[in-house]
């Protein structure tokens, strides 16, 4: 692929969306029909260019059906659901509702997210998977209205993450119960804290004095892994864990988080005293973090990353530098919040992996400012330092440590006007190493709000669709302080709105399209796989997009195929391959029908192998 990358540096020849500043800046009523095409050069350079070498698989219809179809040339298999069991002795999966805590702790957990595979040899790797919440009314016969003690274990123990072996048998991925590495990381799992804020008063429990001891990982969305082979699962929405029965004054700093002290609607306080803010109001800042995990070791101890700041982390998008220097960026999913980036202070070092390991303990994290170039859809921008001492994070604002600075990450970014965006969702680095890409997944309050203009990569007011912005760092660098960025495309619908901003990009018609892109990965090819978890009505605004879906993107040509539909209420997310890019796995999220079972049969979050049929690599 380098060859075709090359040619991708003249990055100004790759927008697909250049409207003058001023149409996108007046919003959908004010567009004049003909501006966006009349202003948009690349448009018809992108719409006759359908016919890319990347993609090479024929497009699927949107749809409504209660299953996942696949295209022509294709098969799926169902990898592993909620409930299977993962161990050797663990209880078969009963629908009925009614299983304990003891028995979800041995079967894979609920709501598959982001997930990554560790190869071990041809037909035998390694998947650690996300199980980011539950679904009560499925979880429990009584749909979480009559809560006992037990009940909220069983919910910690249905989330978190799952490691599983798989090997391949007749060309076919099956799970292993019988795994050495097999094994359920949930809410009451041991894991230590590292960086600046480890052992901070602001981390300090009743049941912790050291600040460094927390028990469990919970909201596990997205995920990322190192060349080191950890896997790095990524705590997003942990507020809504918490509550409390009696009331609690909460400063801004909670306020900030989403953090409320009301009766949460998944009851843990009730009965678990850790998640009650009158008794333990330090327990969310315990949350919130990137956390590192060996799976190749079930022993081994999960390490929360502070050095990596401290929000509703999507995902984490890991780059070795050029120079040695490892990269991570890094997405905050709320409206108006931002991107970080953060850069190890020591190098990676090939062959050392002790001392790799280490690399995420120390370095410095930096959120992103984007400026846009006047009347164009595209600009550069800036990576600004969170560092205490330094761009205002002094006492007089505030921040008394670097601790505090990662703690409040939120507040810090905040203090430096890093620029406010539609919902960073995923990050994905091409895989020339130099390209990153980022799903700004939709924003409603996008105009609305105060500090959430119109305006940079967020170009459309009470945005429902969604855009991928794509930035470049200077020279390539993943490690320098500014970048080039453009929309790689604009979700929209060109049946209901015709010539505004709202229609989407050029390279949106409709046949493709579809809203809220969130779940992206590249494969070894340069494929971007684009995962969506929007609005599945069908009306309205979003007729004609149906389920949720996945799409695949070339990222040279613009152009977007729809690969896969999901099944009636899911969302499509978390993706990963078999080493040979044979098979491709694919989280099917709180499908509300019958998936995957049919029948009447209880829906069941699953993770889908998708092969060839004639063995070949999947998209090619
Ligand atoms: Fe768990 Fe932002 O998706
Ligand atoms: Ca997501
Ligand atoms: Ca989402």
């Amino acid at each position: 692929m380098t060859d075709l990358l090359d040619k991708e540096t003249d990055f100004s020849n790759m927008i697909d969306a250049r409207l003058s500043r001023r149409s996108f800046l007046m919003g959908t009523a004010a567009v004049g029909a003909g501006a966006f095409l009349a202003l948009n050069p690349v448009a018809k350079a992108i719409a006759a260019n359908m016919d890319s070498k990347l993609l090479n698989f024929m497009q699927v219809p949107a749809s409504t059906n209660d299953t996942v179809i696949v295209p022509k040339g294709y098969s799926i298999s169902n990898l592993m659901s909620w409930g299977d069991p993962i161990f050797t002795n663990a209880p078969a999966f009963n629908a009925n509702g009614k299983q304990d805590s003891t028995a979800q702790a041995m079967q894979f957990g609920d709501n598959t997210d982001g997930m990554s595979v560790f190869p071990l040899s041809k037909d035998h790797a390694i998947l650690a998977v996300n199980n980011e919440y539950t679904n009560y009314e499925y979880l429990f016969d009584h749909q979480g209205k009559a809560m006992t003690a037990d009940d909220v274990k069983k919910a910690q123990a249905a989330l978190g993450v799952t490691v599983v072996e798989l090997v391949r048998k007749d060309g076919k991925w099956i799970m292993d119960p019988k795994g050495k590495v097999n094994r359920r990381i949930t809410a009451n799992t041991e894991m230590h804290v590292t960086g600046p804020a480890a052992g901070h008063d602001l981390l300090k429990t009743k049941a912790d004095p050291t600040g460094k001891k927390v028990l469990g990982t919970i909201n596990n969305c997205s995920n990322g892994h190192t060349p080191w082979g950890t896997y790095l699962t990524c705590e997003e929405n942990f507020n809504g864990f918490f509550g409390a029965e009696e009331e609690v004054a909460l400063d801004d700093n909670y306020k900030r988080y989403g953090v409320e002290a009301t009766q949460s609607k998944y009851q843990w306080h009730n009965f678990d005293e850790r998640f009650d803010l009158a008794k333990n109001p330090n327990e969310p800042n315990r949350f919130g973090w990137i956390v590192e995990i060996d799976p190749k070791d079930p022993t081994s101890t999960p390490l929360k990353r502070t050095a990596l700041g401290r929000f509703k982390h999507e995902n984490a998008a890991f780059v070795i530098n050029d120079d040695g220097h490892a990269v991570v960026y890094l997405g905050d999913d709320e409206r108006g919040e931002h991107i970080y980036k953060f850069v190890s202070k020591h190098k990676y070092q090939a062959g050392n992996d002790s001392a790799n390991r280490q690399l995420l303990e120390e370095g410095t994290l930096y959120v992103a400012k984007f400026n846009m170039h006047a009347d164009k859809l595209e600009g550069d921008g800036e990576w600004i330092e969170l560092t205490y001492g330094k761009n205002g994070l002094t006492k007089e604002n505030g921040f008394n440590s670097q601790a505090e600075v990662m703690i409040f990450a939120r507040k810090a970014a905040t203090q430096v006007s890093a620029t406010t965006m539609d919902r960073p969702e995923w990050i994905a680095v091409h895989p020339d190493n130099k390209h990153v890409f980022c799903t700004l997944t939709n924003n409603k309050n996008r105009g609305v709000k105060e500090g959430q203009d119109v305006d940079g990569p967020n170009p459309r007011a009470e945005n429902h669709y969604g855009q991928i912005v794509r930035w470049m760092p200077t020279d390539g660098n993943h490690a320098d302080n500014t970048f080039k960025w453009d929309l790689y495309l604009i979700a929209g619908n060109p049946t209901v709105h015709k010539g505004d901003l709202y229609a989407g990009s050029a390279n949106i018609n409709e046949d493709n399209m579809f809203n809220s892109p969130d779940g992206i990965g590249f494969d070894k090819a340069g494929r971007l796989w684009i995962q969506t978890d929007g609005n599945y009505s069908n009306e309205g605004d979003f007729a004609g997009q149906g389920n949720n879906q996945m799409l695949c993107g070339d990222p040279m040509t613009g152009e977007v195929r729809r690969f896969l539909t999901g099944p009636i209420g899911s969302e499509v997310t978390g993706l990963t391959f078999s080493e040979d890019q044979k098979t491709m796995f694919v989280g099917i999220q709180h499908p509300s029908g019958h998936f995957p079972a049919g029948g009447d049969n209880k829906p069941r979050s699953t993770i889908v192998a998708i092969t060839k049929d004639d063995g070949g690599v999947v998209g090619s």
